[in-house]
């Protein structure tokens, strides 16, 4: 195959996110971890999905960096995740740390790489990715945008009864409390959901969206979410292999866009072959407003912990 994509971390997330590359074709794979064995058993089991699946590139487990030698993108999943009662800035002293020396090897063997960090905390850790790589603003993006843009696209869907692939919704801002769920541009088949939906309806499903992580770390108690983690990443990173110029909200570098300058943040980025081809802009509402600056508040906090 004439791409190749590499994720860091073999943990539920990156073994979700190594099993759908596989599964929608993307290339040749390398699933690395820093704990011997792991990959490499785990690799080798989706590998044996092949005569099943039709998937016919090659998938290697590894812990040495230099198999990742000319991926086209590095996914970031390393590091550890939420337990109940954390919340995801309780991670960010042990994954900065892990985080940096992912950034820093992935990069020497793939300069030219787009690199999409999933890690937690998402906002904080993607800018540290980026300080520490050099490489780019358009080729370093955190996934967060898409995770709890699915969540909230699920929740109307439910509560509208139809199909959640029509239900179009936006998030913008950090991955945490602050984020902030679009009620007024979500539509279903392009009909207005504040047009379908009474508004109390509409803001606990916006609450729940905002809690969507922890709902399931509650659940699960030994860690978070990784499902549709994996798959939001594999989501992006085939728009960037396509070149197909998908719309997705994504956690990108701000210099002036919505008013905000150096912080990584979502916002509805167009994905292409370099990363982040475009930021739409659009004119928020002084609330929109009001709650971004409550997201830029949160990132700077986390900024200044990365000691960046
Ligand atoms: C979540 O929201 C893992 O932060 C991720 O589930």
């Amino acid at each position: 195959m004439d791409k190749k994509i590499t994720i860091i971390g073999a943990g539920n997330v990156g073994a979700t996110a190594a099993h759908w590359a596989l599964v929608r074709q993307l290339g040749d794979v390398v699933l690395l971890d820093v704990m011997e064995g792991i990959p490499q058993g785990k690799a080798l089991d989706l590998w044996q999905s092949g005569p099943l699946d039709g998937y016919s590139g090659t998938l290697q487990g590894s812990n040495d960096y230099a198999d990742t030698k000319d991926s086209d993108v590095v996914i970031i999943t390393a590091g550890l995740a939420r337990k109940p009662g954390m919340s995801r800035d309780d991670l960010l002293a042990k994954n900065v740390a892990i985080v940096k020396s992912c950034a820093e090897e992935a990069v020497k063997y793939s300069p030219e790489c787009v690199l999409i960090v999933v890690t937690n905390p998402i906002d904080a850790m993607v800018h540290t990715a980026f300080k520490v790589s050099g490489l780019p603003k358009e080729r370093v993006l955190g996934m967060a945008g898409v995770l709890d843009s699915a969540r909230y696209r699920t929740f109307l869907a439910d509560a509208l009864g139809v199909a959640a692939k029509d239900v179009n919704a936006l998030v913008m801002g950090i991955h945490g409390d602050n984020m902030l769920p679009l009620a007024r541009l979500a539509n279903v088949g392009g009909v207005p959901i504040t047009e379908l939906l009474p508004a109390d309806t509409i803001e606990e499903i916006i609450k729940r969206t905002q809690m969507g992580g922890i709902e399931i770390v509650n659940h699960l108690k030994t860690g978070s979410a990784f499902y549709t983690p994996g798959l939001a990443a594999i989501e992006m990173a085939e728009a960037v292999l396509t070149d197909s110029r998908r719309v997705m909200p994504c956690a990108a570098y701000l210099e002036g866009e919505f008013d905000i300058s150096g912080y990584f943040l979502g916002v509805p980025v167009v994905l292409g072959k370099n990363g982040v081809e475009k930021i739409l802009q659009f004119a928020l509402t002084e609330q929109e407003k009001t709650a971004l600056q409550d997201s830029v508040a949160a990132v700077s906090k986390q900024m200044a912990a990365t000691g960046l």
